[in-house]
């Protein structure tokens, strides 16, 4: 595809068939990440690429405990409130049961901690839509960064006390019929711009 179709018809995928994906794929997906724009080019966002059903499972019990266990009113805001209520009523699985699941953790001292991540998660989503792999941001994880069992969890795989969770990034062959992903979600609003042009 061409860069502006890639990234025309990227959508998230919240639905993945079991088929596993192709390590070279992955690498390629990686290799985005890698190739993805840095505050003062510090380079510092660390990837965890989860492949295991069993830890997978673990973090999505891991979620739910946490989740439930939380309150929420009006000012809540609307996808972790969502997220609190599922979990309060049980099975609750946050990743949609990827292939993969990618989380990116960076620096707590770095200032451009989350948004290093979220550049990298980017060049994820579209490489994964130039693969035909669906992908889907995940946020949760960066909202539990304080938990501590998902951080004693994560730990054991190396996550560090300097480091944040920042995001994370479902990836996996959809769940369609000719395993594409959805390209044609609803057209989109543009976004408000305001044009400076004076000279
Ligand atoms: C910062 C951020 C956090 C997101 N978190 C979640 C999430 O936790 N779960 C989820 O299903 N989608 C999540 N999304 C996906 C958005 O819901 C999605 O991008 C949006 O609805 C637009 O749909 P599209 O990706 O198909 O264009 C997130 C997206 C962003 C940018």
């Amino acid at each position: 595809m061409q860069t502006e179709e890639v990234i025309r018809t990227r959508r998230s995928t919240r639905r993945f068939s079991d088929r596993p994906v192709e390590e070279e794929k992955l690498e390629k997906i990686l290799q985005a990440a890698n190739q993805a724009p840095s505050g003062g080019n510090s380079r510092t966002c660390r990837l965890f690429v989860i492949r295991s059903r069993k830890v997978l499972e673990d973090l999505a019990q891991i979620a739910q405990r946490a989740f439930a266990a939380m309150e929420y009113d009006e000012n809540t805001y609307r996808s972790k409130r969502n997220s609190i209520a599922k979990a309060k009523q049980g099975h609750y699985v946050f990743h949609y049961q990827p292939a993969a699941l990618i989380v990116t953790v960076n620096q707590r001292s770095h200032p451009n901690a989350l948004v290093d991540c979220a550049c990298a998660l980017e060049n994820m989503m579209l490489m994964a839509n130039e693969l035909d792999l669906g992908s889907c941001y995940i946020n949760q994880p960066h909202w539990l960064d304080e938990d501590p069992e998902l951080r004693a969890y994560l730990a054991r795989y190396g996550l560090t006390e300097e480091e944040t969770i920042c995001g994370s990034l479902a990836v996996g062959y959809a769940d369609t019929p000719d395993g594409l992903p959805n390209r044609m979600g609803a057209p989109k609003e543009p976004l408000a711009v305001t044009w400076i042009d004076e000279p």
